[in-house]
C-alpha cells in the first residue's frame, strides 16, 4: 500500500560510506524507534497478509525485528532461520554465497508444519542469497512458502531474479 510506502520512506536514513567506502547504508533504526510508525508498518503488513498464511519466518538478525510483530499480529508462529551454530539440532542448513565468501542459514525443520503456508520476512533484499536460502529451508522441511515480504529492496542487485517463481513484496523498492 502506497502510505505504507511513504511511511517508510520518510523514516529510513541513509548513510554514505557505511559499512565501507562506496556503500549506501539505509538504515531502518529510525523507523523502528517511532512508536507510531512501527505500529503502523506491522498492522499494515498484517492486513495484507490475514488469513493468507499459517507461520512467518524471520530471518536472523534483522528479519526477526519485523517477522516477531507481524506473526503475534496475524495470530500464528514464528519460525526462526538462523545463522550456523545458533539452533540446538536437529537443524537442517543452506549454505549460500556472499560477497566474499559463503555463509549458512539453519532451520529446526520440527517448527515447520506439512503443507504450511510460510511468509519470509526480512528487512532487505540485496542480492537475494539469504532469502532464496530460506525459502529452500523452508522447502525442505516440508512448508509451502506463499511468499517473501521485504521491507526494503535493493533492485540493482536483482535478488529478485533468485527468487523467481514466488511472490516477492517490498515496501520501499530503490
Ligand atoms: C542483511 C540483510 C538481509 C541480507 C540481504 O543481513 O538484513 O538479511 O543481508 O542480503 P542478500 O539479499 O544479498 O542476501 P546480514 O547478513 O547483514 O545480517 P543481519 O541481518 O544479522 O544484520
Ligand atoms: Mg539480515
Amino acid at each position: 500500500p502506497a502510505e505504507l510506502t511513504d511511511l517508510v520512506r520518510s523514516h529510513i536514513r541513509e548513510i554514505p560510506d557505511f559499512p565501507s567506502p562506496g556503500i549506501l547504508f539505509r538504515d531502518i533504526t529510525p523507523l523502528l524507534a517511532d512508536g507510531p510508525a512501527f505500529g503502523a508498518l506491522v498492522s499494515g503488513l498484517a492486513d495484507v497478509y490475514g488469513g493468507r498464511v499459517d507461520a512467518v519466518a524471520g530471518l536472523e538478525s534483522r528479519g526477526f525485528i519485523l517477522a516477531a510483530p507481524l506473526a503475534a499480529a496475524l495470530g500464528v508462529g514464528m519460525l526462526t532461520v538462523r545463522k550456523a551454530g545458533r539452533l540446538p539440532g536437529p537443524v537442517i542448513g543452506v549454505d549460500y554465497a556472499l560477497e566474499y565468501g559463503t555463509a549458512r542459514m539453519e532451520l529446526r525443520p520440527e517448527t515447520v508444519s506439512a503443507g504450511q503456508r510460510v511468509l519470509i520476512v526480512d528487512d532487505v533484499l540485496a542480492t537475494g542469497g539469504t532469502g532464496a536460502a530460506a525459502v529452500e529451508l523452508i522447502r525442505q522441511a516440508g512448508g509451502r512458502v506463499v511468499g517473501l515480504a521485504m521491507l526494503l529492496e535493493l533492485a540493482d542487485l536483482r535478488g529478485r531474479d533468485r527468487l523467481d517463481g514466488y511472490q516477492v513484496d517490498s515496501v520501499l523498492v530503490y
